[in-house]
């Protein structure tokens, strides 16, 4: 379909108190601006115009990679006013969808629902009925067509008894709305621009003006303040979490679980209380991820156990790994099939190979891991002299004793032992054994000191 659509986002936010326009406040770590116009994509919208007023900076950077057409309203004069400013940008035979910035959860086969409902009829109204209508605009009906908007501070007591309330979602023609928008004026309680005045134009010109529904009322719920953000970001979870576990996860509690960004799945995969995704991450099948982990743009294929407080950025886990407790897998970390990472290990932009295990308080960095290669308790790489990293490699079988230390840049050679304690400041050949600590000496006879 060929439609335009105007998003509304000029308003300030007063209530957010905050230095970032209300529109870019994120849902699911999103911007909620972003999830309308990923919608509106969704269905189809070729010409996405967005009204700003406020911000514009910080809006233009941070939306910067979408194609829209900015529609600067300097001064917020109201809704109608708003929407004039796009109005050059429309065309006359084409439909235009009007949404609102702030109501982040809108569907797009709610939308979808709009454009039938704008086939049947001249104008459709997305509505919705409230147990709490006050502050909306409410719908006035003569049978099924409706007649006006009226807007709360201008409704009488009878008036303000309707349930049915104005969503600020609707879509018309083209060159209706450009003739409506040219005869509003502001004669009302809030000297404002309404651009549900137009409503009633419409009705007087013999329109029909239909509506349809959400499927529920938060999907057109606006944000104000940050009770409401709390509280439709839970509600974009709940979502989520319901879609996951349909797809076959099982989440310990879905109350417990946040996901920012795209997460692609297996089947049988649990997770715990606590775990947060971010950005681009997938999990393969059978999968376990336990309490209080962290993933970040990061793949986990098929059998992994990631166990609890483990944090996975930017890297890569193989299947039928082992991950954590209190592991961290920086970026660039590949860990090849059956690798293990125990208690207090950290990877950056390190490769742990086939069935190479690095279980306890260990510090690989900039290091190539063959394998089958042991990694003792407290290992550390030496990747950087306080001005550049250098890197280590170390070969299939190895072996390398507790509590050493490796001085990059330096290899390791298959099957090579490092003694435990051992500070290894030159490449070991294939099959040696470096040892690089003190002598031990024993003193026989050795008294201890008595107190004086
Ligand atoms: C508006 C509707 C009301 C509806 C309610 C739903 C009008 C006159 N009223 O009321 O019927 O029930 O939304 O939430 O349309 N905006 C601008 N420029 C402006 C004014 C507003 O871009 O000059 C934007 C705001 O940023 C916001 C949206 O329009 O995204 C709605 O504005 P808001 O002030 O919240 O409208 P309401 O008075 O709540
Ligand atoms: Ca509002």
């Amino acid at each position: 379909m060929t439609c335009s659509v105007v998003i509304l986002a000029a308003g300030k936010g007063t209530r957010m108190k905050s230095t970032l326009p209300k529109v870019l406040h994120p849902i699911g770590g999103k911007p909620m601006v972003q999830h309308i116009i990923d919608t509106v994509k969704q269905v189809g919208a070729t010409n996405i115009n967005l009204v700003y007023g406020h911000g514009a900076d910080q809006l233009q950077q941070a939306l910067a990679h979408n194609e829209l057409n900015w529609c600067l309203q300097a001064e917020q004069l109201g809704t109608g006013h708003a929407v004039q400013q796009a109005a050059p940008f429309l065309s006359d035979e084409e439909d235009v969808l009007i949404l609102v910035g702030d109501a982040p959860l809108i569907k797009a086969s709610t939308l979808s629902e709009l454009f039938s409902t704008k086939q049947q009829a001249d104008l459709a109204l997305l509505t919705v009925h409230l147990d709490d209508p006050s502050g909306m605009g409410r719908i006035i009906r003569q049978g099924d067509n409706v007649s006006a908007i009226v807007e709360h501070k201008d409704a009488t007591p009878a008036q303000r008894k309707i349930t049915e309330i104005n969503t600020g979602m609707m879509i018309m023609n083209g060159k209706d709305l450009k003739r409506w928008l040219s005869q509003l004026n502001n004669q009302n309680a809030q000297g404002e621009f309404y651009l549900t005045d137009v409503i009633e134009m419409a009705a007087n010109e013999g329109k029909i003006i239909r509506a349809s529904h959400p499927t529920s009322a938060t999907e057109v719920e606006g944000i104000n303040n940050r009770m409401q953000l709390a509280k439709i970001e839970r509600a974009f979870q709940t979502e989520q979490a319901n879609d996951l576990m349909s797809k076959g996860v099982t989440l310990l509690d879905p109350q417990r679980f946040d996901l920012r960004g795209d997460l692609v799945v297996g089947q049988d995969i649990v997770i715990d209380v606590n775990v947060v995704i971010e950005g681009t991450v997938s999990i393969g099948s059978n999968v376990k991820i336990g309490p209080n982990c962290l993933l970040i743009d990061c793949s986990i294929a098929d059998g992994c156990v990631i166990e609890a407080n483990s944090i996975i950025e930017q890297a890569q886990v193989a299947e039928n790994c082992q991950v954590g407790p209190f592991a961290r897998l920086r970026p660039g970390t590949e860990m090849r099939e059956n690798a293990k990472v125990g208690n207090f290990v950290e990877l950056k932009k390190t490769v742990l190979g086939v069935g190479s295990k690095a279980n306890h308080f260990t510090y690989l960095g900039d290091t190539t891991v063959g394998d089958k290669v042991n990694i003792g308790a407290g290992t550390i790489t030496c990747n950087y002299d306080g001005v550049n990293k250098f890197r280590t490699e170390i070969g299939d079988g190895a072996f390398i004793g507790s509590n050493s230390s490796i001085v990059a840049p330096i290899s390791i050679g298959k099957n090579a032992t490092v003694g435990a304690g051992s500070v290894i400041t030159k490449s070991v050949d294939d099959a040696e054994l470096a040892i690089a600590r003190a002598k031990q000496r024993n003193i026989e006879g050795w008294q201890r000191p008595v107190k004086k």
